[in-house]
């Protein structure tokens, strides 16, 4: 890829950069981004319909074992050249933050640091009644897991439809995006509220906004420069531009 030589050079001085990322920077570490068709067992629903307070209450052991499931293709995925130059940039700029929407953990496991997971993280489980966290489990193939304490349902410590972000989480995101030169939108279809509106919030602050994505997005004609392709190519490929010539 060409990068523009402005953005390389205004990059290079940039003190304040956000990053946000999507499902589309896990891809290519082997997972599936949340709008790609499902398949085999899961075929059949769509990730809206099991993500949902409502069908946690209608259907708890289909909505745990959907976790369940992408929790193991988890375990066995590791971070891709996108996650490892993203480490590079928060190395080079002196005021970075990651912000992402994916609940994979991928983000941390490749080193960076200051990440704030917007949707949670699929490897915590609480009590949805008493909200006590555990990290142990019976993995009883008939019923949920219950809480040890109080007898309620376990469930993933993820962001479902209709529930509220984590409030630190979220006020730090917008208060990054507000501050900062650079806002990246990475890997994300940009549809999900209210991580989408962060590149707005950026831009009406007079951030430079920059979109890395597969294909083109609602975010595309109000962003300043927007390069399509693989996140695991483009990343490595800036770093290299901007910090290695
Ligand atoms: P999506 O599945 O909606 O979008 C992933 C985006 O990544 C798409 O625009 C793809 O074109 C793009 N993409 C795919 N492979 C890529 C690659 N190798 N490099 C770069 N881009 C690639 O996922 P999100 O935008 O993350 O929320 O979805 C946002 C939220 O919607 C999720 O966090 C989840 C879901 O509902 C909750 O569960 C609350």
């Amino acid at each position: 890829m060409n990068f523009p030589s402005d953005f390389i050079r205004f990059l290079t001085t940039a003190e304040q950069v956000v990053v946000l990322t999507g499902a589309g920077v896990s891809q290519e570490s082997g997972l599936r981004t949340f709008r790609d068709a499902q398949t085999g067992l899961w075929a059949q629903y769509k990730p809206e319909d099991l993500a949902s307070p409502e069908a946690f209450a209608r259907a708890p052991k289909l909505v745990w074992d959907w976790y369940a499931w992408r929790r193991e293709a988890i375990k066995g995925a590791r971070p891709n050249p996108g996650h490892y130059a993203l480490v590079e940039m928060e190395n080079r700029i002196p005021n970075f933050t990651l912000i992402t929407q994916n609940v994979d953990g991928l983000h941390r496991f490749a080193g960076s640091k200051n990440v704030l997971e917007l949707h949670g993280n699929i490897q915590r489980v609480r009590c949805s009644e008493c909200g006590m966290f555990t990290e142990t489990w019976g993995d009883d193939t008939e019923a949920v897991p219950v809480c040890h304490e109080c007898g309620g349902l376990l469930r993933p410590d993820v962001v479902w439809f209709g529930e509220a972000l984590p409030r630190g989480e979220l006020e730090a995101a917008v208060r990054a995006a507000r501050a900062c030169q650079v806002f990246f939108s990475i890997g994300t279809s940009g549809v999900v509220q209210p991580a989408a509106s962060l590149a707005h919030a950026a831009r009406n602050n007079g951030s430079v906004v920059v979109e890395i994505n597969a294909e083109p997005t609602p975010l595309t004609p109000r962003v300043d420069y927007a390069f399509h392709g693989k996140s695991g190519e483009l990343l490595p490929e800036l770093v290299k531009a901007v910090w290695r010539n």
